[in-house]
């Protein structure tokens, strides 16, 4: 369906997809195949230092690109978002990577090709399709970001890198791989926690951040908000996850709504770069990590 929808021809930039990917074989195991506005890669230092040494499934309900997840490979996972796109293109990571590949092996970095691949409706492709197009969209946008008008459709702009390597095979292979012993939900947080989680289970909550100022921070992930009533109610999802005998990290930025909401629980404060922002003298932040039961 691809391509009968863009009028391509991709025989000459496969060869030069091949050429680049021997030039360049960056390959980490670990590393998630997606850049997820708010992405947990750089923090993952400071996250390992209070992983439970023992816990039986892990539950991520906010996945995003999933670095602590990617970086844990436990063998009993759930992961959840409430994008819904998302949510379908790791499904079909796990359960159909080679046609993933086989379509993305087509595509070239390029703007006209950009816009063509972001105005098809997700709707109208199959599962592979929608997960090329999403994860194609992701690494050849402005910084990654996944943002959404009010109808829910796509608007990011094209951002030309220098590499025509837009995405890593061998990343997409090892997350396919991770995922099979993964248990794949689109849902909003609460009711998969509700669902899911038993005592001693490990769960990282990483929602969108409160806003330190009006422009500072970016939170439409999917066509709903994240609001401070969200932040409040989540609160109370943590100290019950705790009560229930859950091991449970949460982030979220050194805001004093949300200082103020976890006082009772041990808080620390950790400088981060933040990568979405388009001005970099406001790429840097002060994230928290909070720890309940742990
Ligand atoms: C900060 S990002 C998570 C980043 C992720 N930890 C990573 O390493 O890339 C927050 C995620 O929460 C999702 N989200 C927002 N509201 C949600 C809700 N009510 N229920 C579930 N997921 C939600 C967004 O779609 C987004 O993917």
């Amino acid at each position: 369906m691809f391509n009968e929808a863009i009028d391509i021809t991709i025989k000459t930039q496969r060869t030069t997809f091949a050429k680049t990917q021997k030039l360049f074989p960056e390959y980490d195991s670990r590393k998630p195949f997606l850049k997820w506005a708010g992405g947990k890669s750089q923090l993952i230092p400071e996250l390992v230092k209070y992983i439970p040494n023992k816990f039986n499934s892990y539950l991520e309900p906010f996945i995003g690109g999933g670095a602590l997840f990617f970086y844990l490979n436990h063998n009993a996972s759930v992961i959840s978002d409430s994008n819904e796109e998302l949510i379908i293109t790791y499904q079909a990571v796990k359960d159909n990577v080679n046609s993933i590949i086989d379509i993305l092996d087509g595509f070239v970095n390029e703007e006209t090709f950009f816009y063509q691949v972001r105005s098809l409706d997700p709707h109208t492709l199959n599962l592979s399709e929608r997960a090329a197009r999403l994860i194609y969209l992701n690494k050849t946008c402005f910084n990654g970001l996944y943002r959404v008008n009010k109808k829910g459709i796509f608007n990011v702009p094209y951002n030309k890198r220098d590499s025509e390597q837009f995405y890593n095979k061998e990343t997409l292979i090892n997350a396919s791989r991770r995922l099979q012993n993964t248990t794949i939900i689109h849902s909003d947080y609460k009711a998969v926690l509700k669902k899911h989680t038993r005592k001693g289970d490990f769960v990282f909550l990483d929602p969108p951040y409160q806003p330190m100022s009006k422009y500072s921070d970016f939170k439409r992930y999917t066509k709903e908000f994240f609001y401070e009533k969200d932040q409040k109610e989540l609160f109370i999802v943590f100290k019950e996850l705790v009560d229930k005998g859950c091991f449970v990290i949460l982030t979220n930025s050194n805001h004093p709504l949300i200082t103020d909401l976890y006082k009772n629980f041990r808080i620390e404060v950790i400088e981060t770069r933040r990568l979405i922002s388009c001005d970099p003298s406001t790429r840097t932040g002060k994230d928290i990590i909070v720890l309940g039961g742990i």
